[in-house]
């Protein structure tokens, strides 16, 4: 893990720096609105380093038909600035909001994953649940899941 990185709750339009050149290059700044961005029950956390923002993601409370579990989250918004990607700051960002979430008796957490971010997620132990699914204008997912203490 790279030293120095804070992870720290933030508001969600504070996403938008990261979130806009790394999930929706060239698409208006609106596409970095998500549903639910602004509930009470959202949580938006950013990873600082030397004070500048350069990891976000954020949890909503959502259920997915997939799991019977009541009160889950769903991962949104998972990003690393290009320039310090495979440094271990989403994986620090991933940790942070497992134990927020398994803190809050949150008892599963699921996301879609692009395909390209599947051994990201497989390396945290996450698990597949279902087939490949496309979102439209993003293209393919899976959905991964994982169930917290
Ligand atoms: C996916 C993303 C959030 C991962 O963050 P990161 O800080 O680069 O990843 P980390 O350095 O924390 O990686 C943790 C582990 O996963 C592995 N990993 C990360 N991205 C990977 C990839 N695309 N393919 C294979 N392995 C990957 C790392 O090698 C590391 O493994 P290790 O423990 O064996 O060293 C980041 O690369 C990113 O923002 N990508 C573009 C946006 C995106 O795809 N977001 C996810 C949307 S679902």
């Amino acid at each position: 893990m790279k030293a120095g990185i804070l992870i720290q709750a933030i508001e969600a339009a504070s996403t938008h720096v990261v979130r806009h050149p790394v999930l929706r290059k060239g698409r208006p700044l609106e596409s970095c609105i998500f549903d639910g961005d602004e509930l009470t029950s959202t949580l938006h956390l950013g990873a600082y380093l030397d004070e500048k923002l350069v990891g976000v993601l954020s949890a909503y409370e959502k259920q997915h038909p997939a799991f019977d579990e009541k009160n889950t989250y769903q991962v949104r918004g998972v990003a690393v600035l290009e320039t310090h990607q495979t440094n271990g700051i989403g994986r620090l960002l991933m940790h942070s909001i497992e134990r927020e979430l398994s803190r809050k008796k949150v008892p599963l957490l699921w996301l879609n994953a692009r395909l390209s971010a599947v051994p990201f997620y497989k390396n945290l132990g996450y698990k597949v649940e279902g087939g490949v699914f496309d979102l439209p204008l993003i293209g393919p997912h899976y959905c991964y899941y994982k169930t917290l203490p």
